[in-house]
């Protein structure tokens, strides 16, 4: 496909067969000890892993490459504290008025409840925002305008993603956490209009003794739904390595 200016080289490595069978199956052994802890040490974290990780995160593909997201670090005690009471009142709410009867049961597995230590006791907070729609001076007037952004949730989603698997290599443990509803960070964290809450992550090195539900996860090929089915799709194999 011939393109003419406003295109460049694509950079990309090509490894031998085993190399890349040994980082793929060194990714998968990595990601398959990623949990979501509830239960944070107050030890600090080197702050370079936090911005590497979003840095990471910058790296996601998105719709129209809009970059729709945002990612505010909160570390300062003070707010951190504000978090917490703004959460915690939103989630006593939620699991004693708003949530549904089937709600409470598919969290009962989880053993959580309104009260949230790890926004305080984690070093990091990252609050993740969703840009709803884009903000650009207009070229002749300079006035603000408004640029539609599209597929924002799938763009943040997958950034969310990277970020997620970043901070995991790095040997910190995260939190996706949706104290609902989120209101209260953008007005803790002053955010603009068009930017809506979409996810915050505490960040940091679990408690020592720290827990986690015992879960259970598809496997090979469970989560592959249809792929035998599917004329013309690559049928998945059925192997012992994990
Ligand atoms: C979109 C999303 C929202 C979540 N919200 C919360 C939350 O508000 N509180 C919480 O304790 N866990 C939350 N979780 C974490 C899930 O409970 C957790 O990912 C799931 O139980 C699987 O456990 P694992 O992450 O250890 O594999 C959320 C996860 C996702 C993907």
């Amino acid at each position: 496909m011939a393109h003419s200016a406003g295109f460049e080289a694509l950079d990309f490595q090509c490894w031998p067969e085993e190399t890349q069978l040994a980082r793929s199956r060194e990714f998968l052994a990595q990601m398959q000890t990623r949990r979501s802890v509830r239960d944070f040490s107050r030890e600090p974290v080197p702050y370079e892993l936090i911005e590497n990780a979003i840095a990471t995160a910058g790296r996601a593909p998105s719709g129209a490459n809009q970059q729709p997201w945002t990612f505010v670090v909160v570390s300062e005690p003070a707010l951190k504290q504000q978090i917490r009471q703004a959460a915690e009142a939103e989630e006593k709410e939620s699991y004693t008025r708003r949530m549904s009867a089937e709600w409470l049961a598919a969290l009962e597995p989880l053993g959580t409840d309104w009260h949230k230590p790890h926004l305080q006791d984690a070093p990091y907070l990252i609050v993740v925002f969703a840009q709803s729609w884009g903000v650009e001076p207009d070229s002749a007037s300079g006035a603000a305008t408004r640029i539609k952004h599209y597929y924002v949730a799938e763009s943040v989603g997958i950034a969310v993603g990277l970020l997620l698997a970043s901070l995991h290599l790095a040997g910190l443990a995260t939190l996706t956490h949706t104290p609902s509803p989120m209101a209260f960070l953008s007005a803790l964290l002053e955010r603009p209009a068009n930017e809506k809450p979409y996810v915050l992550i505490p960040v940091g090195y679990p408690a020592e003794g720290a827990q986690v539900p015992r879960i259970t996860k598809n496997r090979w090929p469970a989560s592959w739904c249809g792929a035998e089915d599917c004329p013309g799709s690559v049928r998945g194999r059925e192997g012992d390595w994990r």
